[in-house]
């Protein structure tokens, strides 16, 4: 038993300094405060263990009745001790409900003088639009210290924008608009998660959000995203396109594999057979009319896919078809 004291604090520590230690890094301003009111439930709930279990654990050994009338007191109940046991952790559980609300409010009450950006969750991607037209696939860029607002929808499923290092999760409803703010007081990059469970894709489902200085974000804001295109050509633009965009979620693209959806490399003069029965080959109104109208010409194949609208300009679509056929066999 003497042995074992040491080794218990030693687990137990471990197990709060690793509680600590995996915390992400603290990236919002109030990420420090949601982290110390979960340090005093997780530091609240060890103890009340050690203690309730401690002491079950010495009170069934210490009150064991060896005989019938060994002579151990027969204790049925002790009002004082019923009583604070039950009023105590009533006064902690207040406490921590008053904690939780301010936090909750806080995360709640968006600041006025917000900067506000527009989120989309689909299947399996993260679109963002600002108010200067600029638009992102799977990248945020924000300034630093400054609040941000996010006005999000789903254009398919549940989904939930999450990123840990800022402690703000809130979930993405189709026909709906939900919000979420943050301040990030640090420049960096930071994972954004998808939460809630989407599909085949869920786990893929990432963007980032890279927080930069003022003028830096505003040079990105004023950037035109077609330079980025800039001495390519059309097929190698088609495939930046695609990445761009998010195609790659369900779609392979760089080896004939299906994937959630067909493959899109060497597709290019390949025959389809359609649910209605017709068939067809791939060619470039075949292309443009799957992007467009998803469902108008369903593959036997993929039956039940669902494929979403992204938006895609012509431009982009005779890239896309110029990448396709540049893959295939001549
Ligand atoms: Cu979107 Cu899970």
């Amino acid at each position: 038993m003497k042995k074992l004291i040491p080794f218990f604090t030693t687990l137990f520590s471990s197990v709060v300094a690793y509680a600590d230690y995996a915390m992400p890094i603290q990236g919002n301003k109030y990420a420090a405060e949601v982290d110390s009111l979960y340090g005093f439930l997780l530091n609240v709930s060890l103890f009340s263990f050690v203690l309730v279990i401690g002491g079950m654990i010495f009170f069934v050994l210490k009150y064991k009745r060896k005989t019938d009338n060994d002579g151990t007191p027969y204790i049925s109940h002790n009002n004082t001790l019923e009583f604070l046991w039950s009023f105590i952790p009533f006064l902690i559980f207040m406490f921590v409900f008053a904690w939780g609300w301010k936090l909750y409010y806080q995360a709640k009450a968006y600041p006025e003088n917000a900067f506000e950006v527009h989120a989309f969750g689909r299947q399996w991607a993260w679109d963002f639009q600002y108010k200067s037209g600029r638009m992102s696939t799977g990248e945020m860029v924000v300034p630093v210290g400054k609040p941000i607002k996010l006005i999000m929808t789903s254009s398919d499923v549940l989904h939930s924008f999450f990123i840990p290092a800022f402690r703000i999760k809130q979930d993405v409803i189709p026909g709906a608009y939900t919000a979420l703010w943050f301040e990030a007081d640090k420049e960096g990059e930071y994972q954004v998660f998808c939460a809630e469970y989407c599909g085949k894709s869920h786990s893929t489902m990432y963007a980032k959000v890279k927080v930069v200085s003022q003028e830096e974000f505003e040079t990105w804001l004023a950037a035109d995203p077609m330079k980025a295109y800039d001495g390519l050509n059309l097929a190698d633009r088609g495939l930046k396109a695609m990445k761009t965009k998010g195609c790659n979620a369900c779609h392979y693209l760089e080896k004939d594999q299906a994937l959630v959806g067909p493959s899109l490399y060497g597709q290019f003069g390949a025959k389809r057979n359609f649910v209605d029965g017709s068939s067809g080959v791939v060619d470039e109104a075949y292309i443009r009319e799957s992007i467009k109208m998803p469902n108008a010409k369903k593959s036997v194949d993929y039956e039940n896919g669902i494929m979403n609208l992204i938006p895609v300009n012509e431009k982009e679509i005779s890239w896309i078809i110029e990448y396709i056929k540049s893959t295939s066999k001549k």
